[in-house]
């Protein structure tokens, strides 16, 4: 008989280790190895004999698609992060911190697409019926056609789920519950989570249904467990946001069916999520405008230009090595435009400590923020508040020069259209709308922007001489 095997897997990142360790050596995270028995989950050994393989028929390319493949929530900015809707026969995986609220949006989904007649099953592995059906009442769910069930087991949430009309729409909520017979370790674990999810996911692709997976995110911002499901799902988005903040944003990481840079803005009111359809008014809501250190960045997220205002505190330290904290930023990237500061435009922190904040929680993921960076930090250290009206941007090389980004035309007329009149940005930036160039300060390189920040003391040095 062949020995029982077992298996060490550790459930932040799913390294197999042939023994228990304290550290894991795949990820370098501590106490998360556990022994798994991995007969009959997924990527089970050798154990078994191999059954004989059973031909399946293969088709072309070309054929009828007989329904239409997206099914849109009407929600709009849930659609945009998914790219248009859920695609049918797809598996969507929805992480996020506990608490963020995506069963919240989730509830709020299968109302609207219940309302349009289409069948959804939403299965809840962590609340019980009532407390579902409170919180459906909260959102105004509580009347439509949602069939809902309270259950964890994988075989009998198959066996609901193909009773009666194929469902549009399954919801499961959350797959850290989920547990199969199959599987002989505990619930949450890494081979009952990737059993579980590819017996969804298999139903999902022989029914055409669309099945949504909720995954918790654990301390370091992996999802538990799930990250090790992210490849075998069509889509993955996350849920993210500030707790001290209202909004909410819905980030694609991975989409087989639509573009990954798109993000859905919601805002978390006491009747659930209310969508947000112009951000940048949300993010430069609580804006301090007379305060030194804080610059407006023109973004892009996607097809969507996004303002947000990058603050800078720049203060002399009182240690040994000065702090570098950065919150919404690469913090690599911090540390690029410091270098380049200081190499090229004389403007000496080494003795500062540097703190960074895009403001409201937001996360800015694009090169073109390093002028805004830039801007706020010398501004911050001269002491000097930057014009009210104006936004940044540009990508910083290391050589100090700054290059042209794109989307320029779509960041200029965001920006008019809440108001700014001005914008500092690289020279030869291409698509400037007609007629305006006149009113753009077009930046050649870092140091000129340091000029020009440190110029404006002069001018109101001058300002007050006149007066
Ligand atoms: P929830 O959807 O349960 O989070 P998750 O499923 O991601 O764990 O959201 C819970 C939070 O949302 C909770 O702190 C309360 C808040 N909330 C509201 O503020 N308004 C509402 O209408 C609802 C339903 C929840
Ligand atoms: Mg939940």
């Amino acid at each position: 008989m062949a020995k029982a095997r077992t298996q060490f897997v550790c459930q932040n990142c799913g390294t197999v280790h042939t023994r228990w360790a304290g550290k894991c050596d795949g990820c370098g995270e501590w106490n998360t190895i556990v022994e798994e028995d991995p007969m009959g989950g997924i990527g089970a050994g050798p154990g078994k004999v191999p059954k004989k393989g059973r031909p399946v028929t293969l088709t072309s390319l070309s054929g009828e698609i007989e329904e239409a493949p997206r099914i849109p929530t009407g929600m709009a900015e849930l659609d945009r992060a998914t790219g248009g809707g859920f695609v049918r026969g797809s598996a969507v995986l929805i992480g996020g911190d506990p608490g963020i609220g995506k069963s919240t949006l989730l509830m709020q989904a299968a109302a609207a697409l219940s309302r349009k007649g289409r069948r959804v099953i939403y299965v809840s592995g962590e609340e019980a019926v009532a407390q579902v059906r409170l919180r459906a009442q909260r959102l105004q769910a509580a009347e439509t056609d949602v069939l809902l069930a309270a259950e964890t087991n994988v075989e009998d949430i198959l066996a609901t789920l193909a009773e009666g009309k194929r469902p549009d729409l399954v919801i499961i909520d959350s797959i850290q519950t989920l547990w199969s017979d199959t599987a002989d370790s505990a619930p949450g674990t890494v081979t009952q989570v990737r059993t579980g999810v590819q017996a969804m996911i298999r139903f999902a692709k022989q029914t055409g249904a669309t099945m949504v997976l909720v995954g918790h995110v654990t301390k370091d911002g992996q999802i538990a467990g799930p990250r090790v499901v992210e490849h075998m799902v069509d889509a993955v988005l996350y849920f993210e946001g500030d707790r001290g903040h209202h909004y909410r944003i819905l980030r694609t990481v991975k989409n087989r069916f639509g573009p990954t840079d798109e993000i859905g803005v919601f805002e978390m009111s006491d009747r659930g999520l209310r969508e947000v359809a112009n951000p940048s008014e949300l993010f430069l809501g609580e804006r301090n405008e007379k305060a030194p250190g804080a610059a407006v960045f023109a973004g892009m997220e996607g097809t969507r230009p996004v303002l947000v205002e990058v603050q800078a505190l720049v203060a002399q330290t009182s240690l040994g090595t000065p702090r570098r904290a950065v919150v919404g930023w690469d913090s690599s990237r911090l540390s690029m435009i410091l270098a380049v500061l200081e190499a090229h435009c004389g403007v000496r922190l080494g003795s500062h400590d540097v703190y960074l904040n895009v403001a409201g929680g937001y996360r800015i993921s694009e090169p073109a923020a390093d002028m805004a960076v830039a801007s706020a930090l010398v501004s911050s250290l001269a002491g000097l508040a930057l014009p009210a009206d104006c936004v940044y941007f540009g990508e910083v090389s290391l050589s100090g020069a700054v290059r042209p980004v794109a989307h320029t035309a779509q960041r200029l007329k965001e920006a008019e259209k809440l108001g700014f009149a001005r914008a500092v940005l690289p020279s030869a930036s291409p698509d400037l709308p007609k007629g305006t160039a006149g009113r753009w300060s077009e930046i050649e390189s870092l140091p000129d922007l340091v000029a020009r920040i440190a110029g404006s003391r002069v001018k109101a040095g001058e300002d007050t001489d006149g007066n």
